[in-house]
């Protein structure tokens, strides 16, 4: 008998037929067709041999990679004597990409077939992921035609707030290659340490390489300070070029390119402190932006580029361009003379001089630029393609005109956010980003049309890693949340709306992992979502009208006027959309009156908020709520004081009232000395007859 799985239209019977159950294939991630019959296992052991028809340097690189995964078959007692063949051919029906592969297994043995070496090894993975879920030995009678949705696959590790050395940066390329990601994007300079050897401009690794503070919030407590290398107190780290040429040709074997970040204009106060003369002030402390108006910038820039662009072989070079503050250009002779002589009318046209200047660099050399979104403000230079960090709008907006665009937005990208309830959790740096939410992520929707989704090329996952101090830190935080990016990057999206099915399939992976070595997050101990926020909640409030006294936060909008009255309540973060924000220029925060239609018998009155100190989301320092029959003379029922306490982690409370009570118009307010409060619903319950 023959099923054919993963086609979506049958995919509701492979589901509920306990085929899936007994030819555990569980391959992440998913193929795009597979059917899977249920003869006998294809059996390989010692005597199993590899043959490979592609020209000598290709199957040279496939041997020497199968010799280091060794894989169990060639030393289990077992008597399979199944033989794989593995062919690069020309004109393989079905396949879109020359990374795509088809594999096929029978009583005949197995066959994988592909366009390009990279195809192989591709067949590979899926095969190696077959036989790793089968027992070590065994392949289940498989035909599978596979090809990526995207081009680009990515994961970006952040070396500059921690550095991990170059086995680990390997070890999470070996992770990679399995599950088919193609890029890794090599976050090496910011703020907190230049990670690469640049043989024109020593001080960079000499002194802008190291810091007082083994971690980052250490560092960053005591005053961002450098230190020399030879300072026994030096904490960091870099790259040697020797270093880059390994880990450059160890992740060629297993066709993943990296591509090199060097930050500009900003997050370089490490660069302005080994080399002042490049900021506008010459100030060695604390300037984080470049001085455009100064050629010797430039030369800098290119200095290093020259030696980057011989180094590494990728095509596009990333040269940050994010969040730059700008504050010294406004004031300084030089930046002010380059706009003149350029006729540039505000900072952020400076910025995109800069940005412009850099891109014909690059473009001289042959290479191309990528930068994060920013790099658009003040008009994108020509051939640039864009990083899409600030959420999928600047990558929509860049696809739109005709340039490239990678996903990668903080929401269900960012994987230096909390996976699980933040309580359970090593401090992050905020956010709730569990792996169905990553899972969920569409990076190129249907609804935006294909003139715009043709050029997106990808998605990638960013670890940045302020509060990741150790490599096992970051293990943790990329599996396997990793593991649904890879499935959002290389499965189509209609072939992947069923996370419960996913999910089984990333708690066998979850758990191989950890057994060789990685310390993955366990996913079967994952907690889930805040209570709250999993059912919906009913009280006398609920769909009554909300006249809001002073408006909410346009950036935290959630679902607007509906927001406090929709029985819907938040989750572990404020960014979830159901959580509305409130700022203002005094005390005053949240001042809202529910009409209850009627006056009615009250109970009870409340609402929750939440506390992250690192965001500035505080709690209220005084709360008051009181009712009303008329609208108009109000009695207040509590009053609430609670002095703001800079408690750390992310913390809920209730703040509410209960007793005894007639009104129809409720009045709720809050009151914070600083930052934002966030609150989700205000339940208000009737007495009992
Ligand atoms: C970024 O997170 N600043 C790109
Ligand atoms: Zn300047």
């Amino acid at each position: 008998m023959i099923k054919k799985l993963l086609f979506p239209a049958i995919a509701a019977i492979a589901m509920t037929t306990p085929i899936s159950a007994e030819v555990s294939t569980g391959i992440i991630p998913k193929p795009v067709e597979m059917t899977v019959s249920d003869d006998a296992l294809i059996e390989l052991g010692p005597n199993t041999r590899i043959s490979i028809k592609a020209p000598a340097e290709a199957s040279g690189r496939l041997k020497e990679y199968i010799g280091q995964v060794k894989p169990q078959w060639q030393t289990a007692a077992s008597n399979g004597q199944a033989q794989i063949v593995m062919s690069l051919e020309n004109d393989l029906p079905g396949l879109t990409s020359t990374e795509g592969y088809t594999l096929k297994a029978d009583k005949n043995g197995i066959t994988i077939k592909a366009e390009g070496e990279e195809g192989l090894f591709y067949g590979l993975q899926t095969l190696l992921q077959l036989i790793e879920a089968n027992g070590g030995t065994g392949v289940p009678a498989v035909e599978i035609s596979d090809s990526p949705r995207f081009a680009y696959r990515g994961m970006m590790i952040d070396v500059s707030r921690h550095f991990f050395d170059k086995e680990f940066i390997k070890k999470q390329i070996d992770a990679m290659a399995r599950m088919k990601l193609n890029t890794l994007h090599f976050h090496l300079t910011d703020g907190a340490g230049w990670r690469l050897q640049i043989d024109k401009y020593p001080r960079l690794t000499e002194y802008a390489a190291w810091r007082k503070g083994n971690t980052w919030s250490e560092w960053n407590i005591n005053g961002n300070q450098y230190a020399e290398y030879t300072d026994p107190e030096a904490r960091g780290g870099f790259y040697t070029k020797d270093d880059i040429r390994d880990i450059l040709e160890y992740a060629a074997d297993r066709h993943i390119t990296v591509i090199p970040e060097i930050e500009m204009p900003s997050h370089s106060e490490e660069v302005t402190a080994a080399y002042p003369e490049l900021s506008c002030t010459h100030d060695p402390k604390g300037t984080s932006d470049f001085c455009p108006g100064n050629e010797k910038t430039f030369e800098f820039i290119e200095n290093v580029l020259d030696e980057v662009i011989e180094l590494f072989p990728s095509q596009y070079i990333h040269i940050g361009g994010d969040e730059a503050p700008k504050t010294a250009w406004r004031t300084c002779e030089l930046c002010a003379a380059r706009m003149k002589a350029e006729g540039l009318e505000n900072v952020e046209q400076l910025q995109s001089y800069l940005i412009h200047r850099v891109e014909k660099y690059l473009n001289s050399k042959g290479r191309d630029l990528i930068g994060w979104d920013e790099i658009m403000e003040g008009g994108l230079a020509p051939n640039a393609a864009v990083m899409s960090w600030r959420g999928i709008e600047g990558g929509i907006k860049a696809a739109e005109s005709g340039h490239k665009a990678i996903m990668a937005p903080g929401r269900y990208c960012y994987f230096d956010g909390y996976q699980d309830a933040p309580y359970s959790q090593p401090e992050a740096i905020g956010g709730y980003l569990p792996l169905e939410l990553v899972y969920s992520f569409d990076p190129a929707p249907d609804s935006i049309g294909t003139d715009i989704t043709r050029n997106i090329a990808g998605v990638q996952a960013t670890l940045f890693t302020e509060y990741v101090p150790t490599p096992e830190h970051a293990e943790y935080m990329l599996y396997p949340r990793m593991s649904a990016l890879a499935e959002v990057a290389w499965t189509p999206q209609e072939l992947r709306g069923d996370y419960g099915e996913f999910h089984e399939r990333a708690l066998k992976l979850n758990e191989r992992m950890r057994k060789e070595g990685y310390h993955a997050f366990d996913l079967s101990k994952e907690i889930g979502n805040r209570k709250e926020a999993m059912t919906t909640i009913n009280h006398l409030g609920r769909g009554k009208k909300v006249d809001y006294l002073r408006k909410w936060w346009s950036n935290y909008t959630a679902a607007g006027e509906t927001t406090l009255t929709d029985g819907i309540r938040g989750g572990w973060n404020y960014n979830d959309q159901r959580w509305q924000g409130f700022v203002s220029g005094n005390d005053q925060r949240i001042d809202v009156v529910i009409d209850l239609e009627k006056v009615e018998n009250l109970d009870s009155i409340g609402a929750d908020f939440m506390q992250i100190i690192g965001p500035d989301v505080w709690f209220p320092s005084k709360v008051v709520i009181s009712v009303s029959d008329d609208g108009k003379d109000y009695t207040t029922l509590r009053t609430i004081e609670t002095p703001h306490e800079a408690e750390k982690g992310v913390l809920f409370r209730n703040y509410g009232w209960t007793g005894k009570a007639k009104g129809r118009y409720v009045r709720y307010q809050a009151f914070a000395e600083k930052g934002v409060v966030f609150t989700d619903e205000i339940v208000i319950n009737p007495a009992e007859e």
